[in-house]
């Protein structure tokens, strides 16, 4: 019998409330999610911030880019307004605030570092270093689409679990996967066929699959037998799984 696929919420409950922010990491636990992604990037002054986009426009009220801006710029943003106007007034998270959130949390936190088009520098080392003054680090998986970032995270610190995120439908990720000495892959979920979930089992290497929503699909892949599904909807994947 295959252990249950770990639910991870993505950029927090996403679907419930305005996504990476405080509101969405406690609406996830709140939920019973087993874990959260995030995403994070770089203020103009270094600060690692909680953000998907290198665009401030979406999910602000501001606009330009993250880069060029200070985190006290970015601090007196809105951040809720844009997905209702309940959450009007929230602020975005630097990583350390929510790493403090859930210092005490059993669930697993997935640090994807935001590397492209904008490449930021020395964020991989800032996040190594965070990472290592909190206790929970075993909890911790960083991911990127940008492997040359995981490569480096790996030379900082080998003890730190790496995720390989990509889109394509790669021939025995697994192989790529030992080369990087990646934890796990996190593929687009189109990829989630028995022939990589095997080949990775055979391998000692976990899969965390995106973005996945729908239920009947959620069942279906955590039948398959991987390790965790990101998704918008912790509840719905939850009643799907149970
Ligand atoms: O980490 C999974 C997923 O978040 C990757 O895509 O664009 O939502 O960050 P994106
Ligand atoms: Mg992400």
């Amino acid at each position: 019998m295959l252990n249950k696929s770990k639910i991870i919420a993505h950029r927090g409950a996403s679907k419930y409330a305005p996504e990476n922010t405080i509101a969405a990491f406690k609406k996830a636990m709140e939920l019973g999610s087993d874990g959260i992604e995030l995403d994070v990037q770089l203020s103009s002054d270094g600060h690692i911030v909680v953000i998907h986009d290198e665009k401030l426009e979406r999910t602000s009220n501001g606009s330009g880019l993250v880069k060029d801006k200070t985190l006290k710029e970015l601090r007196e943003l809105d951040f809720g307004s844009w997905f209702s106007p309940e959450f009007k007034g929230e602020t975005i998270p630097t990583l350390t605030e929510i790493m403090e959130l859930l210092q005490d949390w059993e669930g697993l936190l997935n640090i994807e570092i935001k590397s492209g088009p904008v490449i930021y520098p020395e964020i991989e080392e800032k996040v190594v270093s965070l990472v290592n003054k909190f206790s929970n680090k075993n909890r911790v998986i960083i991911s990127s689409f940008n492997h040359y970032s995981l490569v480096k995270i790996k030379k900082i610190d080998p003890d730190i679990k790496t995720g390989i995120l990509y889109v394509a439908g790669l021939y025995e990720p697994w192989t790529y996967a030992k080369k990087l000495d990646a934890y796990a892959i996190h593929p687009l979920f189109y990829n989630i066929v028995p022939e990589v979930v095997f080949g990775c089992l055979e391998n000692g290497i976990s899969i965390n699959t995106y973005t996945v929503d729908d239920p009947y699909m959620i069942k279906r892949i955590s039948e398959i037998g991987v390790q965790g599904i990101i998704t918008n909807v912790p509840d719905v994947a939850l009643n799907a799984i149970n």
